[in-house]
This record gives C-alpha cells, structure tokens and sequence, in this order.
C-alpha cells in the first residue's frame, strides 16, 4: 500500500475543538503540556488512551499515533479522517424521540456488522452529542444503552472536513495499550481511566493490575513519557518507585456524591524529558 509522504511545513487550523464529549478530557491540561510537547513536535505523539483526542487536537503535531480500544471512537475518528460529513436524511435533533429511534439504528448497525461506516460514524457522533453527560456504554449484548441527556441547546456538526488536515496523518488503532509498536523517540502522552482506590464498584474495567501493567509498560520506552493520573496514594506510590518525576495538579471542579465541588487532585508522571520546568 502506498505510504503517505509527510509534509516539510504544516498549516495546522486556528482552533478546533474536540467533536466529542468524553469522561476525563484533557483539553484544560493542553497548555501545560504544550511547552513540554513543543520540542519534540518534529517526532510522533502516541496516545494509547485517544478518548475525545483533546491533547492531540490542541497540540497539533503532524504525526499522530492514535489507540484506544473503544472501536466505535476510533472509527468515528476514521471517518473523520476520510472527510465524514453527515447526510443531510439524519437529523441532528436534540429531542427524545429521535434519540431513541436513532440509538435503535445504530444497534441495529452493530448487529448486523455494520457499525464501522460513515453511518455508524455519524449515528456514533449524534448518540454522544445528545445522550446523557456523554456517556458510552454498552450492555451485555454489546448495545449502546446510554439514556437521552437533557440539554438546553447543542450545537451540532455536520460537515468535519474541517478537521481533515489536522489528522491527514495520523494513524489509527483500536486495540490495548500494550500492543502498540513504540518507535525509540514516540513522545508518549498516556491518560487512562482514573484509579479509584477505594470502590466496590464492579464497573471498573480498567484494575489495579492494568495501572500496574501500564505503568510497567511506560518505563520501558526509551522516549520522553508523561502520564496522567488521579492522585491517589498508591498511583504516586507506583510511578516513584518506577523513577518517575511527579507534579501534582488540581483538576477542573467535579460534583462529589457528598455534593462537594471540589477539584480533582491530579498527577502527572514524568520520564526521559530531562530538567522540564512544569510550574505554572
Ligand atoms: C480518560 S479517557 C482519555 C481521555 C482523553 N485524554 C481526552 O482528553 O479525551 C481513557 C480512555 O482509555 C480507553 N481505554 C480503556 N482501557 C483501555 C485499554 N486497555 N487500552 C486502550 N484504551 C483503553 C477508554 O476507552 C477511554 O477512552
């Protein structure tokens, strides 16, 4: 197959946001990480946890390695990629009814191996823009079973062409972190799913031994690493004692359950980026 060659310069657009709500988007981290990022931005920046591809998007660097083992995210991401620009037959409506006629398609999609298409594309962009607090969740079955989210207004998109030069080349994956193929120099940027230490809760799919399988898998890159983390005890614990550098940050202001607002305490982890100046 053909490879594409990689431009000398590149025109990244003005500001684009990331198309998608997704639980712990990093956007409000991109400035900090900017500064680290910019000398390397002549390298690859491989992030094995995409979600809402918010880093990737605010950093701007040509090459992108883009994983995360959601594949319905990561074909919507393809999709955008090859120019999707939703049919003008579906209606990006912010309404009940709709929702769940559209959610219905889109599990009819999936069952009939479909889901991997510019419509499934595009039903997957609707269903996340509409549903509740952007949630993705599938039931046993593999259906999408998030309920219709109550929104005053949402400003939809149709036409994504836009982002098309942004992501012209980056190359796409869906699988587990660990099977990704890190070339020597990769700037990896990681953000997996928070650690919850103390939870019962059996919808955790990312465990302990997956931060502990991940954290391993980061100190073996030869290249600069940086992660980030809730800050919790054993989390710090275990980058430390693998040489990591850690800062700690405080995080945009999440609802408790005790109803508190307060700030997530966040860490960041650092490896192989030499004496970076971290501070505000
Ligand atoms: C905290 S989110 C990333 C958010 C992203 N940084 C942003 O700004 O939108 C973590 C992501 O990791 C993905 N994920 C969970 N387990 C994974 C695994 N074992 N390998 C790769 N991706 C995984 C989830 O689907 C989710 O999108």
């Amino acid at each position: 197959m053909p490879t594409k060659s990689k431009p000398e310069t590149f025109e990244a657009p003005a500001v684009l946001r990331p198309p998608l709500k997704w639980a712990g988007g990093k956007r409000w981290l991109v400035p900090l990480l900017q500064r680290v990022f910019d000398p390397h931005r002549s390298g690859r920046l491989v992030e094995p946890f995409l979600g809402a591809a918010s880093v990737s998007l605010g950093l701007k660097p040509v090459q992108v390695l883009a994983n995360d083992n959601n594949p319905h995210l990561i074909n919507f991401f393809r999709q955008v990629q090859h120019g999707l620009v939703i049919s003008p037959e579906l209606p990006l409506a912010n309404n009940k009814l709709v929702y769940y006629e559209l959610r219905t398609k889109f599990n009819t999609l999936i069952q009939e191996g479909r889901a991997f298409s510019p419509e499934g594309a595009s039903l997957f962009y609707y269903l996340n823009r509409t549903g509740f607090n952007g949630l993705c969740r599938f039931n046993s079955k593999g259906l999408f079973n998030v309920p219709c989210g109550r929104y005053r207004t949402i400003n939809y998109i149709r036409d994504f062409r836009p982002y098309q030069a942004l992501l012209a080349h980056w190359q796409f994956h869906s699988t587990d972190f660990a099977s990704l193929d890190l070339q020597d120099n990769d700037f990896v940027y990681a953000d997996p799913p928070y650690d919850v230490e103390f939870t019962k809760y059996n919808g955790v799919t990312f465990e302990w031994k997956d931060q502990v399988r991940l954290a391993e898998w980061l100190s073996e890159h030869s290249g600069p690493v940086l992660i980030s983390n809730q800050a919790t005890n054993r989390i710090t614990k275990l980058y430390r004692s693998l040489g990591f550098k850690l800062r700690y940050l405080d995080g945009p202001r999440r609802i408790a359950c005790n109803g508190d607002r307060k700030p997530a305490r966040e860490v960041l982890a650092i490896r192989g980026l030499g004496d970076v100046n971290l501070s505000d």
